[in-house]
C-alpha cells in the first residue's frame, strides 16, 4: 500500500487540518500514513508562519527532503498550511523539486492537485480560500480515541497588528450550526466523550438557524454560547473544550454557560498578550486590562474553579520596562495556569512589522525569561494544590515512558500518568475513570487507580477555588 507522511508545524488547527488530510488521501487515494518520511510516497509539510522561526524551518526542513527526491524522483513533495499560503509560486522558486502547493482552505483539493502535478509534470499552487466549501469535500472524520478535535470556523478577522493568521488563513468564516452538530453527534456515536471545539476565535462564531429551528423556539441567529448548549446536550459527551477564544467577543452569555454548563470544563484559553493598555491599543486588541480582568472576575463569579491559561508577546515594538512590569502585575493579579509566552517576532505584511523596535534582543530574552519564571510557578502552584486529591480523568492510553501505566487527562488539562492493576487496564481505557494523584512533577503528575466511587467531582479544582482571591474588578 502507499504511503503519506505529514509533518506538522503550529498549532491544533494544523493539526486537525493533518489529520483532515490524512483522512482524505485514505478515502480517495487509498494512501496509509507513515511514521517515516524515508517510507512515504507522499510527503506533505503542513506549515506555520506565525513566528519566523516556524517558517524558517520548512526551508530547512525542505532542504533535507530534496536527497529524498534525489534519490526516489518519484517521491511527491507538498507544502501546505501558513507558509505555503504566504509564499505560493514563491516556494516552487525557491525549491523547484516542491510538487505541490496548498493552504489551509484548499487542502480538500489535494486529490485534484496529484492528478494535475501527474497529468501536467507541472507542479501546482493552489492558496485560494474558497468559502468553506472544504468541509463539504472532506469526508466524515475518523475516530482514534476517545476524544477529537472537532473545527467550528476558519479563518480570523481581527487583525491584530502582529499577527500574519487572517492573511494566511482568510477572514473568519463559521461552520453551520446543522453540520456541527451532526459531526459531534457522529463522534459521540463512535465513541468519542471529549470534545475540542477548535478555531481561531472560536467565541466568535455565529450562524443563522434555518425557520424550523425557529418554530421550536430558537433565534433566527446562534452564538457560540448556544452552539455550547447543543453540544453538551448529545449523549455521551461529557466534556467540552475550546480553543482559542478572544477576550473581545467573551460576553456574559459564554460567561453564563459555564454556571449552566458541567460538560464544559473548568479550563479556558484566553490570550491576553500584554498586560499595557499602551501596548494592547498598539496590538489592535480591541479590550484593555481592565475589561481582561473584568472577564476573569465574572468568569470566576460563574465557575469557582476555573483554570484561566493565556498567550503572552513580550518585546512587542516600543514596550518599556513600565509596559513589561504592568504584564508582570496583570500575572500576578490573575494567577494563570501553564501559558504561553513569545517574543514578539516581525512578520511581514503586517503592521506593527513597519514600527520601530529599538529594544535590544538580549532585554526581550530577559523579559521573556522573568514572564516565564513567574508563569511556571504560577502553574506550579495549581498543581501543588491537586496534590493528594482524587481526579476524574479520561484515559487516553499506555502511558508514553512506562507502557505499564496508563495516562490520562484532568478536566483541567494536565496529564497524568497512572498505576492501575494491569488486568482492568483494557476496560479503563478510552473511558474515565478515578486517579488519586500522588506525585506532582514540572509538567505531569502521577497517581494510582481508586475504585471508582458515587461522587464525581473533581475535589482538587474545588479545594483551588477555596484557596484563590479573585483579581480586582
Ligand atoms: N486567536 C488567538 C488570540 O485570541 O489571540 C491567537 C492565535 S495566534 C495564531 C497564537 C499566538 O501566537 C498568539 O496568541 C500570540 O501570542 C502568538 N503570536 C502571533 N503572532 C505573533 C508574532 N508576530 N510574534 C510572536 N508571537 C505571535
Ligand atoms: Fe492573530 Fe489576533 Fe486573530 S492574534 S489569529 S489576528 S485574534
Amino acid at each position: 500500500m502507499k504511503k503519506v507522511y505529514i509533518r506538522t508545524f503550529g498549532c491544533q488547527m494544523n493539526e486537525y487540518d493533518s489529520d483532515r488530510m490524512a483522512d482524505l488521501l485514505a478515502a480517495t487515494e487509498g494512501l496509509e500514513r507513515a511514521s517515516h518520511p524515508e517510507d512515504a510516497d507522499l510527503i506533505l509539510l503542513n506549515t506555520c508562519s506565525v513566528r519566523e522561526k516556524a517558517q524558517e524551518k520548512v526551508f530547512s526542513d525542505l532542504g533535507t527532503l530534496r536527497e529524498l527526491k534525489n534519490a526516489r524522483p518519484d517521491l511527491l513533495i507538498g507544502v501546505g498550511g501558513c507558509v505555503a499560503s504566504q509564499e505560493g509560486q514563491a516556494i516552487v522558486r525557491r525549491a523547484p523539486y516542491v510538487d505541490l502547493v496548498f493552504g489551509p482552505q484548499t487542502l480538500h483539493r489535494l486529490p485534484d492537485l496529484i492528478a494535475a502535478r501527474r497529468a501536467s509534470g507541472q507542479p501546482q499552487v493552489d492558496i485560494r480560500f474558497p468559502e468553506i466549501e472544504k468541509f463539504d469535500a472532506l469526508p466524515p472524520p475518523r475516530v482514534s480515541g476517545p476524544s477529537a478535535y472537532v473545527s467550528i470556523m476558519e479563518g480570523c478577522s481581527k487583525y491584530c497588528s502582529f499577527c500574519v493568521v487572517p492573511y494566511t488563513r482568510g477572514e473568519e468564516v463559521s461552520r453551520p450550526f446543522d453540520e456541527v452538530i451532526a459531526e459531534v453527534a457522529g463522534l459521540a456515536e463512535a465513541g468519542v466523550c471529549e470534545v475540542t471545539l477548535l478555531g481561531q476565535n472560536v467565541n466568535a462564531w455565529h450562524a443563522p438557524l434555518d425557520p424550523a429551528a425557529q418554530a421550536l423556539g430558537l433565534p433566527a441567529r446562534a452564538d457560540f454560547a448556544l452552539l455550547l448548549e447543543h453540544v453538551a446536550a448529545i449523549p455521551g459527551i461529557e466534556r467540552i473544550r475550546f480553543t482559542t477564544s478572544h477576550p473581545r467577543e467573551f460576553g456574559q452569555r459564554l460567561i453564563d454557560a459555564y454556571a449552566r454548563l458541567p460538560q464544559l470544563v473548568p479550563h479556558v484559553h484566553l490570550p491576553v498578550q500584554s498586560g499595557s493598555d499602551r501596548i494592547l491599543a498598539a496590538m489592535k486588541r480591541g479590550y484593555t486590562r481592565l475589561e481582561y480582568l473584568s472577564i476573569i472576575r465574572r468568569l470566576r463569579a460563574a465557575r469557582p474553579d476555573i483554570c484561566i491559561a493565556s498567550d503572552f508577546i513580550v518585546g512587542f515594538p516600543g514596550e518599556t520596562e513600565a509596559d513589561f512590569d504592568a504584564t508582570l502585575k496583570l500575572v500576578s493579579e490573575v494567577g494563570f495556569d501553564a501559558s504561553y509566552n513569545f517574543i514578539y517576532s516581525a512578520r511581514p505584511g503586517t503592521p506593527a512589522a513597519s514600527l520601530s523596535d529599538d529594544t535590544p534582543r538580549e532585554v526581550k530574552v530577559e523579559r521573556q525569561r522573568r514572564l516565564q519564571a513567574l508563569l511556571d510557578a504560577q502553574a506550579s502552584a495549581i498543581s501543588a494544590t491537586m496534590l493528594d486529591t482524587v481526579q476524574r480523568v479520561l484515559v487516553e492510553g499506555p502511558a508514553r515512558r512506562d507502557p505499564g501505566e496508563l495516562a490520562g487527562r484532568t478536566a483541567n488539562n494536565r496529564v497524568v500518568n497512572f498505576t492501575a492493576p494491569p488486568h482492568l487496564h483494557a476496560t479503563l481505557m478510552r473511558g474515565y475513570t478515578q486517579v488519586r494523584i500522588t506525585h506532582v512533577r514540572a509538567h505531569s503528575l502521577r497517581g494510582e487507580w481508586i475504585t471508582p466511587q458515587s461522587e464525581s467531582a473533581d475535589t482538587a479544582l474545588h479545594a483551588l477555588a477555596a484557596h484563590r482571591t479573585p483579581p480586582a474588578p
